[in-house]
């Protein structure tokens, strides 16, 4: 419980940290794009805003103009009642519908640019909704992760976005293009990231209790780096050495129920959680609510709902000798 306060306390200091200046640097923002899509839609926010603000300045001055210039000056005095001005009825008519449509032609511009076809060199990424958390997998590269979606910067990439249970959307902010994940349906986002990065990204539709804790690491790499990133995630998961601590984390992982729910190659097949291949090599865990540090690892293995409420992953009550045997396991599985 400490612990939960402790780790809590501290996202909150990152967050505010990295709050700093608000609106442009906070981790969610929209204000700074880093993809294709993502200024596309930066821009006609930019332009609609531009707007807004000439309207507003309109609409302020008359507001004033009419407030001062028929002010009551001498409450004994009616003033002049007045009705109807097909002038004034046609004008503030026919302007909403100016304004509309000069709106309308860039956002629906947008929507059909943003919507295109998938190029022929994007990659191809199937991103899947779980209470709670992110599966994405690569068929054309035999790669499977959860939580930390690594891309390539300058390639299109295509998300294939769907949900094995309830709707959740996918979306990080930076690189533009929120899509709902829908059971039974596959959803599609075409973008190219531009900036080599680490962007974070949320589940933006309320799913359940952990709803807030779905979180998405969206890391953007220089295609060298992304490519070595690849022959990592297909190389095979690491074997540990007989009579070290992961040797025996590897025994426990076996005897437990993890293997029913979790996917290491060669070692077991579930698919009801993440694929732990090579889990020692991502950023975070527990769905992104955990930095991936041995501390916390046990913290999350020591009573998964504790830390993320309503986790399928159950309190196993394991023994602090095994919780610290797994966390050496995981931790080799770079
Ligand atoms: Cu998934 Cu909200």
């Amino acid at each position: 419980m400490l612990a939960g306060l402790r780790t809590r306390a501290r996202l909150v200091v990152v967050a505010l940290g990295l709050g700093g200046c608000g609106l442009y640097s906070s981790p969610a923002t929209t204000l700074v794009p880093h993809s294709d899509f993502g200024n596309v839609s930066h821009r006609i926010f930019l332009q609609i805003l531009w707007w807004d603000v000439g309207i507003f300045v309109v609409v302020a001055a008359v507001l004033l103009w009419v407030v001062f210039r028929f002010r009551e000056r001498d409450s004994q005095v009616v003033p002049a009642q007045i009705r109807g001005n097909a002038k004034l009825e046609l004008a503030w008519t026919l302007a909403p519908v100016v304004i509309l449509a000069v709106i309308a032609f860039p956002t629906v511009a947008a929507v059909f640019r943003t919507q295109a076809g998938v190029p022929a060199n994007a990659l191809r990424v199937r991103v899947t909704g779980h209470q709670w958390w992110w599966q994405f997998e690569y068929p054309e590269l035999g790669v499977a992760t959860g939580t930390e979606l690594h891309l390539p910067a300058g390639r299109p990439v295509a998300l294939d976005v769907s949900s094995v249970d309830v709707i959740h959307s996918f979306w990080i902010p930076q690189l533009g293009g929120k899509r709902d994940t829908i059971p039974g349906q596959i959803n599609h986002i075409v973008l190219t990231p531009t900036t080599v990065g680490v962007f974070h990204g949320q589940c933006a539709e309320f799913c359940g209790a952990s709803h807030a804790n779905m979180r998405i690491v969206g890391v953007v790499q220089s295609p060298a780096d992304f490519d070595a990133w690849v022959a990592r995630q297909k190389a095979p998961p690491a074997v540990p050495a007989d009579g070290t601590p992961a040797a025996t984390g590897l025994k426990v992982f076996q005897s437990q129920a993890c293997v029913g729910c979790h996917t290491i190659q060669g070692v077991s097949g579930g698919i009801v959680g993440p694929d732990l291949t090579h889990v020692g090599s991502r950023l975070t865990i527990a769905g992104g609510m955990l930095a991936n540090t041995p501390a916390d690892l046990a913290q999350w293995l020591g009573n998964p709902p504790a830390v993320k409420p309503g986790s399928i992953m159950p309190n196993l009550h394991l023994s602090e000798a095994d919780v610290q045997a797994l966390v050496a396991y995981l931790g080799s599985l770079k």
